[in-house]
């Protein structure tokens, strides 16, 4: 079979659920205010979220790179009604937009914000989560990934973006730059931990679907 990628992704696009108005909405308002709107999921991505979080129905759920909250409204879908999705990010600036949209989406009171370094902040989290989303700063991976085994609840999801890195991960050791390096480091570490079952998957820019066991 021969056929492009955009070709492909295409079809798929075409073939996934639409968004809901506010994800629209959501996603232009960042392409038309936000930098690097590309970090946001996106309707594909967004699609994926909140199937494996209406499987689940988690209580808690922790969420490492709010951006602009469209992952968030997508995970918050299927939260359990009585569930609270933890959601971290370093950038105040991006508040704004955020509360704009968890405010339209009636979520609001499910939605729990948290400004800082992800690092310092989920050891203060005193809860075991269900579902985590992780998508910040690639070069910690690693770290976070120390952070969240042992909050991962038995039979929790943990969800890791970016994976593929543009490609860049196929590259030879000597010339992976540093965050490749350390992304690569991660994706080896989370298969030999034999707590943890993964598969990771071609969706947009690699997901990892990883259960603790
Ligand atoms: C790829 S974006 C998240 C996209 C979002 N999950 C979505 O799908 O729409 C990464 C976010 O991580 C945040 N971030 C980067 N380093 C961080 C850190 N050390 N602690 C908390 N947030 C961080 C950035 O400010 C950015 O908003």
């Amino acid at each position: 079979m021969d056929f492009s990628n955009k070709e492909i992704y295409n079809y798929i696009d075409n073939h996934s659920s639409d968004e809901s108005d506010i994800l629209y909405e959501l996603r232009r308002e960042t392409e038309l205010k936000c930098l690097n709107p590309i970090m946001l999921s996106g309707k594909i991505q967004g699609n994926f979220l909140a199937i494996i979080s209406k499987l689940i129905k988690p209580f808690n759920v922790l969420e490492i790179g709010t951006y602009t909250g469209y992952s968030t409204l997508c995970i918050a879908e299927g939260l359990n009604p009585a569930g609270m999705i933890h959601t971290i990010d370093k950038n105040e600036e991006l508040l704004q937009i955020q509360n704009k949209y968890f405010e339209k989406s009636g979520l609001r009171s499910q939605i729990k914000q948290y400004t800082g370094d992800a690092l310092a902040i989920i050891p203060k989290l005193k809860f075991d989560f269900d579902m985590v989303f992780l998508d910040a700063n690639k070069e910690n991976y690693v770290k976070y990934l120390e952070l969240i085994s042992p909050i991962l609840k038995p039979g929790g999801v943990l969800l890791t973006d970016n994976v593929l890195w543009h490609g860049k991960i196929l590259e030879s050791s000597e010339n992976q730059d540093r965050v490749t390096r350390l992304i690569d480091n991660f994706n080896k570490k989370i298969v030999e931990d034999k707590s943890l079952k993964t598969v990771m998957l071609p969706i947009r820019d690699g997901i990892s679907l990883t259960l603790k066991l």
